[in-house]
């Protein structure tokens, strides 16, 4: 055998291997009274972008792609998660401090009007969670608003 199949073989067979590691699965169904969209009036479509383009990262409910069952792609985004839930959970949003609540907020507009989130490795692989200026626009002005009446209410 040549010496470039055995290499390939070796390879071949470790990436079979790390297949038996699946990272944890971040699914809890339950819509929590702490979640963003319970918290405060958000119209459906900012709703929806928001779901598309961040949810995955930044609740507790993520909608798994095909490749998260392929490693090491998998581990990628599970770190992703853990990292995102970390500075910013949807999902918990109520448990935050109402200053912080207007920091996060203050923090998403800015994200998205400069294009850092969501990260640019996500969308290469999720064309659609990439926001056009429309929904960008949708989005920040709910953001502002809210942010707003928030202020207004403290
Ligand atoms: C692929 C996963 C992923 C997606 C999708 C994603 N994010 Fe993030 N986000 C992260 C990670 C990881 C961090 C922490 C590291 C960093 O700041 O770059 C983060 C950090 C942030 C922060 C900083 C929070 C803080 O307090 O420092 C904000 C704000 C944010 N994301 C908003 C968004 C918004 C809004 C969307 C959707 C338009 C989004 N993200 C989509 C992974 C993601």
């Amino acid at each position: 055998m040549s010496r470039s199949k055995n290499v390939l073989i070796t390879v071949g067979a470790i990436l079979l291997l790390l297949q038996l590691f699946q990272p944890k699965r971040n699914t809890d169904l339950h819509i929590s009274e702490n979640e963003l969209s319970a918290m405060y009036d958000m119209p459906g479509d900012v709703k929806a972008i928001l779901q598309t383009s961040c949810y995955d990262c930044h609740s507790n409910s993520t909608r798994y792609p095909w490749y998260s069952y392929v490693q090491p792609f998998g581990w990628w985004l599970s770190h992703h998660i853990r990292e995102g839930k970390a500075k910013l959970n949807f999902s918990e949003f109520g448990n935050y401090a109402p200053r912080r609540q207007q920091s996060k907020l203050k923090a998403m507009a800015e994200s998205i009007k400069s294009d850092d989130m969501p990260l640019r490795t996500y969308t290469v692989l999720h064309r659609n969670a990439k926001l056009t200026s429309l929904e960008k626009k949708l989005v920040t002005t709910w953001i502002e608003s809210t942010s707003d009446s928030l202020a207004k209410s403290r």
